[in-house]
């Protein structure tokens, strides 16, 4: 006998099935009032008593078995049904797609390439490690300059040549070396700079810089750019150009653009005045032009550089440019109706 229940140990093992009839019969033919579990049940007591438990252990193992196979065949159906169910079900309601937002900073970034791209500047970059002739020597900077003061830098400490950009004029250093003339193009990228973090500065963030270089290029074609980028980008047309000084622009100038004096968060944000500042720009030192390969007795042309998180800030409302660098969600998605 208990050769036989190991006959039918070994056919539960092997049955399968998808139909849920074969089941059921499965279920009837081991599991049923009068199927094969009960019939040995009841011929326990004819077994002789040694080998009672062996048979014992053997029937107990065969029901197990049996019950397990009819439950998982009977799993796996319904799982397969239950999927047809879902996607037969043309009224079920869409799942919904969770939109990422863009970062305010690539917001900004993108709105300035849009702009100048308009009038025919292209985009490019340069590496943040940078050498000291692009970030600095080939901008007028020489070694011991005095203006290297003005720009805390981080530099790498295993090579004294090399440094975390302070700005991107470097870019320009490079585009001028590897382009000719008519050259139109603005460089976004990060800068590094050695200074406390506050709610106003941080010790990294983001400039995009823009050059111009031509023949015949004057003063009156980079504030004309200038205009045209304070009306696409604010909405607001009247700027003016304080003289200042960069190393290597000359003539060089702030750019303020009026920012009105509607609201008490312009009187905050201006300080009373009206006017903000945006950026820094000049005409493009003769000697940058010569040391970058240019012939600064045929070609002139102007720069610019201006900080994205502050125009960020300026924009968005933000209180603490820290905000930007912290990755927290609940800033973040603020932002998911921007692009
Ligand atoms: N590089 C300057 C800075 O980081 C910004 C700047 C000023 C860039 C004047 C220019 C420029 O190209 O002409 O503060």
């Amino acid at each position: 006998m208990i050769d036989q229940l190991k006959e039918h140990i070994k056919e539960v093992k092997e049955f399968t099935t998808t139909s849920k009839e074969h089941i059921e019969s499965f279920r009837i033919k081991f599991l049923g009032k009068k199927g094969i579990l009960n019939h040995y049940f009841a011929e326990f007591k004819q077994v002789p008593n040694d080998q009672k438990k062996e048979f014992g252990k053997t029937i107990n193992e065969l029901k197990e078995l049996a019950t397990e196979k009819v439950n998982s065949l009977k799993n796996n159906l319904e799982a397969k049904g239950g999927e047809k169910l879902i996607y037969g079900d043309l009224t079920r309601p869409g799942e919904s797609l969770e939109l990422g937002a863009r970062h305010p900073i690539s917001i900004v970034k993108n709105q300035i390439i849009d702009i100048f791209s308009r009038i025919g500047f292209n985009v490019s970059e340069g590496p943040e490690i940078e050498d000291d002739w692009h970030n600095f020597t080939a901008l007028n900077l020489p070694e011991h300059h005095p203006a290297r003061d003005m720009q805390d830098t981080f530099f790498i400490q295993t090579n004294p040549d090399l440094l975390l950009r302070t700005h991107t004029s470097s870019v320009q250093v490079r585009y001028m070396e590897s382009n000719t003339p008519p050259i139109r193009t603005i460089s976004p990228g990060r800068v590094y700079r050695n200074e406390a973090i506050s709610a106003r500065s941080h010790c990294f963030f983001h400039q995009v810089e823009g050059l111009y270089i031509d023949k015949n290029v004057s003063f009156a074609d980079l504030k004309q750019t200038l205009q045209f980028f304070t009306t696409e980008l604010f909405g607001k047309s009247k700027i003016r150009l304080r003289p200042s000084y960069f190393p290597f622009t000359e003539p060089s100038a702030e750019v303020d653009v009026y920012w009105g004096l509607e609201t008490e968060t312009d009187y905050k944000m201006t300080k009373g005045t009206g006017w903000l500042e945006i950026m820094g720009c000049g005409m493009v030192d003769p000697n940058v032009l010569d040391n970058c390969g240019i012939d600064s007795n045929v070609y002139s042309g102007f720069a610019f550089g201006m900080g994205i998180d502050r125009i960020a800030l300026l924009l968005h409302q933000i209180s603490d440019i820290r905000l930007l660098s912290e990755n927290d969600l609940r800033f973040l998605e603020q932002f998911k109706s921007a692009f």
